[in-house]
């Protein structure tokens, strides 16, 4: 080998390994698959589905049943999407597809929690207030103390008097004790690191949370990187609850398609398996 080749071989060894350490990316083709199906949830808030002349699950939930425990069969959906897109859930407008898979992938290191998620983004949304994006696509993981975080996942901070349920004040998405993490990639290229605690912030994340996207074809891959430190405190051998929230189509506000609650094992179980690397 001539000498120029040799130090172009240095050279780029040294390149590759200096991007792999400045993003830590753990290597996606180790990482298990899973499928999760997110749904455009109407208008069902904690109070709803609590109430139980109306959700005969409410009483499973006050024993402590997980909505995906009854909602989750064999890993897909038992849910009437057809009821979900009537007048009765969904007083404004449905989108045409209402529910879709999402690949979910994690992995985790000594300091950070990865997790990625792929898939295709319907058009024919309802609800296109968000001029500015294309796509949102969050993630929370509610912490220990707050209320049904483990059974309900996101719900937990999903209320009737949120902005856009019809009985809104307005409110933003809260819940009634802990806190959750959140971390959200908008097309526009902006990432937020927030929580939602007495309310939601899209910044002041304890979870030092980054969020990065992009579109092939017609498949978006978004990759999520937090600390195992945060709200929600992740360790090695235990699972962590965490929900997804995809806005596809310009929607804003309470028109994306929502994961029920589901975990992420770090070299535990979980429905989404993080093998650490
Ligand atoms: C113990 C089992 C059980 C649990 C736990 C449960 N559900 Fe249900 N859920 C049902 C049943 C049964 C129905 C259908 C009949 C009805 O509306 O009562 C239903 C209906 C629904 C509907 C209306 C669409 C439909 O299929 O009729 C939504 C939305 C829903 N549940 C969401 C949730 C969410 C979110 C949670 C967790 C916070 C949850 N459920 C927990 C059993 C359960």
């Amino acid at each position: 080998m001539n000498k120029n080749l040799v130090s172009l071989a240095v050279f780029s060894a040294f390149v590759a390994l200096g991007s792999q350490s400045a993003i830590a990316a753990p290597d996606w083709s180790k990482a298990a698959k899973s499928t999760v199906h997110v749904f455009h949830p109407g208008a069902a808030p904690i109070e709803w589905l609590q109430g139980k002349g109306e959700h005969s699950g409410a009483s499973g939930l006050k024993k402590g049943e997980a909505c995906a425990g009854c909602h989750v069969e064999d890993g897909k959906l038992s849910l009437d999407l057809k009821r979900l897109a009537s007048k009765e859930m969904e007083p404004k407008g449905a989108p045409k597809t209402m529910t879709y898979p999402v690949t979910v992938q994690a992995a985790f290191d000594a300091t950070n929690l990865y997790v990625r998620l792929t898939f295709k983004a319907p058009a024919g949304g309802f609800d296109k207030s968000d001029k500015d994006n294309e796509l949102k696509a969050t993630v929370m993981f509610p912490n220990d103390k707050v209320p049904l975080g483990d059974q309900a996942g996101c719900w937990a901070a999903c209320h009737e008097d949120a902005k856009g349920m019809p009985k809104s004040k307005d409110k933003t998405k809260y819940v009634s004790g802990g806190a959750m993490d959140l971390v959200q990639w908008a097309s526009s290229g902006k990432s937020s690191d927030g929580f939602v605690a007495d309310k939601r912030n899209m910044t002041g994340g304890k979870a030092g949370a980054t969020a990065e996207g992009a579109k092939a074809g017609d498949t978006y891959t978004v990759t999520f990187t937090r600390k195992l430190a945060g709200n929600a405190v992740l360790a090695a051998g235990k699972a962590v609850p965490f929900g997804i929230a995809i806005h596809a189509d310009n929607a804003g506000g309470r028109f994306h398609h929502v994961s029920f609650g589901h975990t992420i094992g770090l070299g535990a179980d979980g429905d989404v398996k993080a093998a650490k690397q």
